[in-house]
């Protein structure tokens, strides 16, 4: 064990023995901006104080309602854009270990090899227009990495890694199916042979047989290369398959974070007791099933005061109304931000 208690709260010297990455108190608000002067009339919080940590060789899922701010907060992660505020501690292959929020584009470009992105859609995100030897080559010559029959041999190994045939890297991506594209997605994204991917929705565009495929393929990844990955669905069925530790997000907040058993077996936030509890929805458009929940959502741009949860909390007092609650630890491994926590028992979706 080796994140201090006082780390996960607000604490700054972050990074503990195995943890690959801890971000605290994170932030992302975008700017609203109207009329002809394009003046700042409010903030879109789509990242609103987070604080999460993860393992070395360990999957955390990030779950939550569409618009929650999972894309944002993973995209803050990898720095692809900057966040408003906090803190992403990274620890690199040599164990150091920095604030990327802190670090000069030229420090940023060292790491990028370590830290990689597997996107939702592969038909959008691989050029129609390359080959897959040149798609997964990108990065390796990008980085300086490999060149001439080197980088020929190590683009094939990577291909064969992610179980495509090597015949066929002179074809174009059109040629391949979603989830062969996704498997292409995979091998660029392991060409630098990075230490932690954060997968956005990658299985979510696929067949459902097709899923349990690249989800396989992931782990068996995972296994080969101590690869951390942050795992991002909105779908409760692929983050319980893959995930160590789940984190629960609600309206740019992070409500609860536990491992997988526990948040399914005995969830401590009513956010989390009625995701578990909501039937999932068949969505055609995403071939997965979605979560749909009684009352709305709440709008990022003008969240409820108090708890953002409380216009749908069965639970909710008066405190809920007036006071945020702090983000604070119950159990091993287990953080929630519920002002009831201890006096509520949910209902969870596999029997205690
Ligand atoms: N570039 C942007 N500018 C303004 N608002 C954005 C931008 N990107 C995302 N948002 C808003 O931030 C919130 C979170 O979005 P997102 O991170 O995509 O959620 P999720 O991935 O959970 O569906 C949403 O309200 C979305 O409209
Ligand atoms: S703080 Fe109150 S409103 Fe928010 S989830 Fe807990 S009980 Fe419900
Ligand atoms: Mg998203």
């Amino acid at each position: 064990m080796s994140v201090r208690e006082a780390d996960l709260g607000r604490g700054h010297d972050a990074v503990q023995g195995d943890v690959i990455l801890n971000v605290q108190s994170l932030k992302k608000y975008f700017p609203i901006k109207k009329g002809f002067l394009q003046k700042t009339v409010g903030y879109v919080k789509a990242v609103d104080d987070v604080s999460f940590y993860i393992r070395e060789g360990e999957t955390f899922g990030l779950v939550g309602e569409s618009g929650c701010g999972k894309t944002t907060l993973g995209r803050c992660v990898l720095r692809a854009i900057e966040p408003t505020e906090g803190s992403t501690v990274f620890k690199d292959r040599e164990g150091r270990v920095s604030d990327l929020n802190e670090l000069d584009n030229k420090e940023l470009r060292k790491l990028r090899r370590d830290i990689q992105l597997i996107f939702q859609d592969p038909y959008s995100s691989l050029n129609p227009r390359m080959t897959v030897q040149n798609i997964v080559a990108e990065p390796l010559i990008c980085n300086g990495i490999a060149h001439g029959d080197e980088l020929r041999s190590r683009v094939r190994q990577l291909i064969e890694m992610v179980g495509l045939n090597s015949r066929h890297m002179d074809r174009y991506p059109h040629a391949f199916s979603g989830g062969q594209r996704q498997r292409i997605g995979i091998a660029r994204a392991l060409a630098t042979n990075p230490r932690f991917v954060v997968c956005d929705e990658a299985v979510s565009a696929l067949d459902v047989s097709v899923q349990a495929q690249i989800l396989n393929l992931l782990q068996d990844l995972q296994r080969q290369l101590s690869l951390s990955y942050l795992f991002i669905s909105h779908d409760l069925g692929v983050i319980q398959h893959i995930s160590d530790r789940v984190g629960v997000m609600y309206v740019g907040r992070m409500v609860e974070t536990a491992r997988t058993e526990d948040l399914f077996r005995r969830p401590r936030h009513p956010y989390t007791e009625a995701l578990l509890s909501a039937k999932p929805v068949p969505d055609p458009r995403r071939k997965s099933e979605r979560i749909v929940l009684q009352g709305e959502v709440a709008n990022p741009a003008k969240p409820p005061s108090g708890c953002y949860f409380h216009p749908r909390c069965p639970y909710a007092q008066e405190i809920c109304k007036l006071q945020k609650p702090e983000w604070r630890k119950v159990g091993e491994d287990h953080f929630v931000a519920c002002h009831l926590a201890d006096e509520l028992t949910l209902q969870g979706a596999i029997g205690s």
